[in-house]
């Protein structure tokens, strides 16, 4: 049961930004969301609307938010860990949000200091105040294959998690292998447990490439029906609360391979490799990605 059309969520400006030490002007987040658009992804994360304290990266959120050229036919979700941030976000004119929970208390606890339990009623508002405003939800989890902290995370750990997610009125459920310990087995006996709570076509699969399994992951989760995939351009990124993670799956590594699969995305493999170059360039660094560095190379 392959899909014949997959969705693309790019969530370089924020995922793969947020983890960069120095900062980066607003001038060049604004550019990089510019040329994704302009590339043909139909989603792009925007920014995070956390507190400063915790990601100074993304402090000119609303600032990003307000100079960006807004494509009709795509989203420019950001995401919002409570209902301060759901309020700035919605001031600044978002019309998606994302809230982001885990599947490990620990990450929890690191990530936005509380348990798991405290974070899904601090969503509770948010879900009703984004309904009473017309926004769309999606939820992440966070750690569905593995913590830095915990280790191993059963399954079933994941499924609640979700299926809470999906019944508090989100729209889509991102699993997020944080660490990118996942291997393709694993990834499949995950969406098993997830899908028997949650349709699979509200599935979305957000794998991190730290030990090079973000693609074969991305495979094992098609063959399950899975048409959502979120990605970084270039494969910016990481996790500031998980030490060692890498960045999200290249976009143009999955790109290359849905082609070769013949799925249709409507992205622009040689638009989305200059993109990589680019953002590559103004963070003084090459393209970590084989397919970047390999078009560029001829
Ligand atoms: P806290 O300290 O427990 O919150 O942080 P608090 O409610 O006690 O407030 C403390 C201060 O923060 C106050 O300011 C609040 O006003 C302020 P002060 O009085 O000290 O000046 N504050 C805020 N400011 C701006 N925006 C807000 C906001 N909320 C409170 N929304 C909090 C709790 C969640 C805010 C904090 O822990 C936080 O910001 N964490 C950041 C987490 C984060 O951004 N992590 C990375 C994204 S998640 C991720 O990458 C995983 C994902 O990609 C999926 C995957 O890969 O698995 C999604
Ligand atoms: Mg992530």
């Amino acid at each position: 049961t392959m899909p014949t059309q997959v969705r693309i969520v790019d969530v370089g400006p924020r995922d793969g930004l947020q983890n960069e030490k120095q900062i980066i002007s607003t001038e060049v987040k604004v550019e990089l969301i510019a040329r994704l658009g302009a590339a043909g992804l139909k989603t792009i994360e925007a920014a995070s609307f956390v507190s400063p304290k915790w990601v100074p990266q993304m402090a000119d959120n609303s600032e990003v938010m307000a100079r960006i050229n807004r494509l009709s036919g795509v989203g420019y979700p950001v995401l919002t860990p409570n209902l301060k941030g759901f309020e700035a976000a919605l001031a600044a004119g978002a019309t998606e949000v994302a809230v982001f929970g885990a599947a490990s208390e620990s990450f929890s606890q690191k990530n936005i200091n509380c348990s798991i339990a405290e974070s899904l009623a601090r969503f509770e508002p948010v879900m009703a105040a984004a309904q009473a405003a017309g926004v769309k939800v999606r939820g992440y989890v966070s750690c569905v294959l593995g913590c830095p902290y915990e280790g191993e995370i059963a399954p079933a750990a994941v499924a609640e998690v979700a299926a809470t997610l999906f019944d508090m009125g989100c729209y889509e459920i991102s699993l997020g292998d944080t660490i990118g310990t996942g291997t393709p087995g694993k990834t499949q006996r995950m969406l098993e447990a997830v899908a028997a709570r949650v349709a699979i076509d509200k599935l979305a699969g957000h794998y991190h490439d730290t030990y090079g399994q973000a693609l074969a992951n991305i495979y094992a989760s098609l063959e399950m029906g899975v048409a959502v995939f979120d990605a970084s351009v270039g494969g910016l990124g990481g996790c500031p609360y998980a030490a060692g993670a890498s960045g999200n799956v290249a976009t143009e590594d999955v790109v290359y391979m849905l082609n070769g699969l013949g799925l249709e995305t409507g992205i622009d493999l040689n638009t989305l490799v200059d993109t990589a170059a680019w953002i590559s360039a103004q963070l003084n660094r090459e393209p970590s990605s084989k397919v970047a560095r390999a078009v560029l190379a001829k």
